[in-house]
């Protein structure tokens, strides 16, 4: 299976926050922008694996900044890194401002899984990173894996060894 670039991928999606889409605030209701971001790092999976692939957690979300009524959100979907029948995927969200500059105000990092129509796992491409921040995240990925599989219940803390090489260096 042949390799891909976290570039072949890339997914960028923006919207437009309507009144409909925000809280009792007026700025963006977190869970529009979760489903926002569910969707988007979907569609990067489907790109890097060409199959359908499910959610298996969403590990890591921060809503930094409140998004107001009526601004333009960019979302960015990349894959990070992948593992068996597993990806890594961050979504960047950012805020284009009146002259044109966009503002990073929210991340999430989510794992998907390609399945096949019997919902088994499949074997997804390897991906090889090419700039200094996707070869960070790369490099990074194992021990958020470790982290959301202990979480879960599917890894045992012990066998965290990447996971525990964090506390180790403290
Ligand atoms: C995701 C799902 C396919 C995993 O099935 P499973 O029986 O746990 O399969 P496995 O144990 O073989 O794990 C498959 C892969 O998922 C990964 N995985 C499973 N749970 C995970 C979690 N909580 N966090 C990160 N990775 C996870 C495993 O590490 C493994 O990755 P790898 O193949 O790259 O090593 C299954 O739980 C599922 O279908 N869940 C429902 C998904 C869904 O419907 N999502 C939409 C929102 S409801």
């Amino acid at each position: 299976m042949k390799s891909k670039t976290p570039k072949e991928s890339l997914t960028i999606q923006t919207n437009l926050v309507m009144p409909n889409d925000t809280n009792q605030m007026h700025t963006l209701f977190g869970g529009k922008l979760l489903a926002w971001m569910d969707e988007v790092a979907s569609i990067c999976a489907f790109r890097h694996c060409n199959n359908v692939a499910v959610t298996a957690s969403i590990n890591n979300v921060s809503f930094d900044l409140p998004i107001l009524n009526g601004a333009y959100v960019t979302l960015e979907a990349k894959v990070s890194r992948a593992f068996k029948s597993s990806m890594e995927i961050f979504v960047d969200v950012f805020v284009e401002s009146r002259d044109g500059r966009k503002e990073k105000c929210n991340e999430a990092i989510l794992t998907f899984v390609a399945i096949d129509e019997h919902k088994r796992p499949l074997v997804v491409p390897e991906l090889i990173p090419e700039t200094d921040q996707e070869k960070e995240r790369h490099s990074s990925a194992l021990r958020r894996r470790q982290m959301s599989l202990v979480l879960a219940g599917k890894l045992k803390p012990k066998d965290a060894t990447e996971l525990k090489t964090i506390f180790a260096e403290q």
